[in-house]
């Protein structure tokens, strides 16, 4: 079976079996969108209003520029697989409780697994959490970890400031340019170092 259509199965499945109670409030879950044959996967925090009422990832003004983003590097959406460390919203955009994170962590363990991208990008804090634990965002952005996460193997992760953060913060734009404008060589040495 093509690997879109076991995502797409992955996904199904998930949806019916996963136990986060934000399922409860959410209008449309958002199990996350892109190619299953990405060499770099996205993740963010949780989907906010606009992504649970289309069911997609990134739809907002953060996805915007996302998009943005991607294309300074030579990318598109269809490029890259992007998806959310819960994958439900949570009411008001409050931060995912952790309980909430460790409900949606099968599904997001088994769509690493499934996609094998070579480069995992956590987006703000609680992403970069969640794979690189005990790391502050404002002092390890831009950097790329080599690291062993319970049940995916050692995997390379490249933390980067969510892009939610630069619509808060101007300052932050240029930032998130710049740390984007490194993915490429980062690729190309992780390639390199498989041969
Ligand atoms: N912010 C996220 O973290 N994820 C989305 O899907 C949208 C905004």
């Amino acid at each position: 079976m093509d690997k879109n259509k076991k995502l797409q199965e992955l996904n199904n499945t998930m949806h019916a079996l996963c136990a986060c109670t934000l399922k409860e409030t959410a209008t449309h879950v958002v199990p996350g969108k892109g190619n299953a044959d990405a060499q770099i996967m996205f993740i963010g925090e949780a989907p906010g209003a606009k992504e649970d009422s289309l069911g997609e990832p990134f739809v907002g003004a953060a996805g915007k520029f996302l998009s943005e983003l991607l294309a300074t590097i030579d990318l598109k959406r269809e490029d890259i697989y992007i998806t959310n460390v819960v994958k439900y919203r949570p009411p008001n955009n409050r931060d995912p409780l952790p309980e909430e994170v460790s409900d949606c962590w099968l599904w997001l363990q088994e769509q690493v697994k499934l996609i094998d991208p070579i480069l995992i990008v956590p987006l703000g804090r609680h992403a970069l959490e969640r794979f690189v634990p005990k790391k502050r965002i404002s002092a390890d952005h831009g950097k790329a970890f080599r690291r062993t996460v319970d049940g995916l193997g050692e995997r390379v992760y490249y933390a980067l400031y969510h892009p939610a953060a630069a619509l808060y913060n101007g300052g932050l734009r240029q930032t998130l340019f710049d740390d984007f404008a490194r993915i490429p060589k980062i690729i190309a040495q992780i390639e390199k170092e498989r041969k």
